[in-house]
């Protein structure tokens, strides 16, 4: 057996308060869910961190430990939880409005509870997400302020919340479509930029900024630009923070990164890829607006092209048509449904087809990640892990790496990454799948 030894990594100790931006679908779905969770209410169906076992070393050795119990994580019990939102709810009325829970059965059991997660005056510009508006918002109006003020709002979290870490998640709007430029090089044209009120820094960029420099973990789970760029993964190199994103990955993507591979496994052509959601909640309708949709339709669209490799396999995947469509669609609320019309060919060019219709709960499948993404960042925080947490594209729909790398998009693959690297920080061997030894010509 090759040699291994455990990573030297930080007790879980006191708690760990977890601050998310934005307190809508998402972000109520996931506090409510652990605090149900907590009072043995229901179940954390959808999380790794709860629910998922790891095997240790050969399939003859019947190690396979719960991950909760292989690593040492926070407990549910010592989560705090903490937001700032531009709509003044509480993480009741944000349920009760997101209308994701069943109100009897799930929210008014822990209402009090809830009444008592209140979000913090958001720093919100309605330039950056149009189609909202709030009033629960910081005043002035220079960014460097905001910025420092959710520096405050960080530290008086922490201590009044008598936490011993924090980790942010982003669970806020979808921001519109920025690219990466000049202001967002180094620390100085950014800083400089902020200090100007230049229109390319995001209100997301001043929540990272400022989560950075306290030395707290952040993670995107929406398509906007916020972590992924040179400034913020210098800082948080500098500052020794773990950062990472982009965009939760949960319902028609996700089909889509388990899909793909298949087709390409097998060497199946696949000439055009039609995906089409109907979805009638907040978020659906942030995304109406063609400049948040642009974002988003970025974020969907690359992980065709970098699963099938079109430029390696041009007559198989070389004139794929790819279309993505959001259509706001009220009545629908939180439950989108997801068409994909798939048009793949086989042996000597015969065409077929495979139709998928995803009747899914958006925030259902988002809070489990939530869930994951904050135990486990906070995990590579305390095992001196910083910088862009690739282990964690699992979670993702635009994976962030290491600049002049790809993302790795197959659900599968990222899901052996993760597990092997929780192996790596334990000390356990990483599992090959290879299991030549269990076969006499293997032991030859
Ligand atoms: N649910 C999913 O399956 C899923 C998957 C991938 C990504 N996402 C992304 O997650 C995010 C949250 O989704 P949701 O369904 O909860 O949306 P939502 O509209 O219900 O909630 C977003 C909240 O963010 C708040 N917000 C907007 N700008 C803010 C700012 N600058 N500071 C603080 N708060 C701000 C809004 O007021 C709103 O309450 C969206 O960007 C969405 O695209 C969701």
């Amino acid at each position: 057996m090759a040699e291994t030894t455990a990573r030297p990594i930080a007790p879980a100790k006191g708690k760990l308060g977890v601050v998310c931006v934005g307190l809508g679908a998402v972000a109520s779905t996931f506090i409510a869910g652990v605090e149900l969770a907590r009072q043995g209410k229901a179940r954390p169906i959808g999380s790794l961190t709860q629910l998922a076992t790891i095997r240790l070393g050969k399939r003859t050795e019947n190690r396979t430990p719960f991950i909760k119990d292989f690593v040492p994580l926070a407990g549910l019990d010592d989560l705090v939880f903490g937001a700032w939102d531009p709509i003044p709810d509480d993480c009741y009325e944000s349920c009760l409005k997101c209308g994701v829970f069943d109100k009897h059965e799930h929210v008014e059991p822990i209402k009090a509870y809830l009444q008592t997660v209140k979000p913090m005056p958001a720093v919100f510009d309605q330039y950056y997400v149009k189609r909202l508006q709030g009033t629960n918002v910081k005043p002035g109006k220079s960014k460097r302020d905001w910025a420092e003020a959710l520096r405050k709002d960080l530290r008086d979290f922490k201590a009044k919340n008598g936490c011993d870490r924090l980790v942010v998640v982003w669970c806020a709007s979808t921001e519109i479509f920025i690219q990466p430029g000049p202001t967002h090089r180094t620390l100085e044209s950014f800083e400089e930029a902020m200090n100007a009120n230049d229109v390319s820094i995001a209100p997301s960029m001043l929540y990272a900024w400022a989560a950075l420099q306290e030395g707290i973990p952040f993670a995107n789970g929406a398509p906007n630009l916020t972590v992924d760029l040179p400034v913020m993964e210098r800082l948080a190199r500098d500052k020794r923070v773990a950062i990472g994103g982009k965009d939760f990955k949960t319902g028609q993507t996700m089909l889509k990164t388990v899909l793909s591979p298949m087709f390409k496994a097998r060497m199946l052509g696949v000439a055009g890829w039609y995906s089409t959601n109907i979805l009638g909640n907040r978020d659906g309708e942030v995304l109406d607006d063609p400049e948040s949709f642009k974002t988003k339709e970025e974020s969907k669209l690359g992980v065709l092209e970098y699963i099938l490799q079109p430029k390696m396999y041009p007559e198989l995947y070389g004139n794929l048509y790819h279309k993505v469509r959001i259509n706001y669609y009220p009545p629908r609320g939180d439950n989108k449904e997801g068409w994909d019309n798939i048009d793949i060919f086989g042996w000597c060019g015969y065409p077929m087809q495979i139709k998928v219709d995803f009747l899914c709960r958006d925030s259902i499948l988002a809070a489990p990640l939530v869930l994951d993404l904050a135990l486990f960042f906070d995990l590579a925080q305390r095992a001196g892990m910083s910088g862009v947490q690739e282990w964690l594209s699992f979670y993702f729909k635009s994976p962030q790496v290491a600049p002049g790398l790809y993302p790795e998009h197959d659900l599968f693959i990222q899901h052996t990454k993760l597990k092997n690297t929780l192996r790596f920080l334990m000390g356990e061997e990483q599992i090959t799948h290879l299991g030549l030894e269990y076969y006499e010509y293997g032991k030859e």
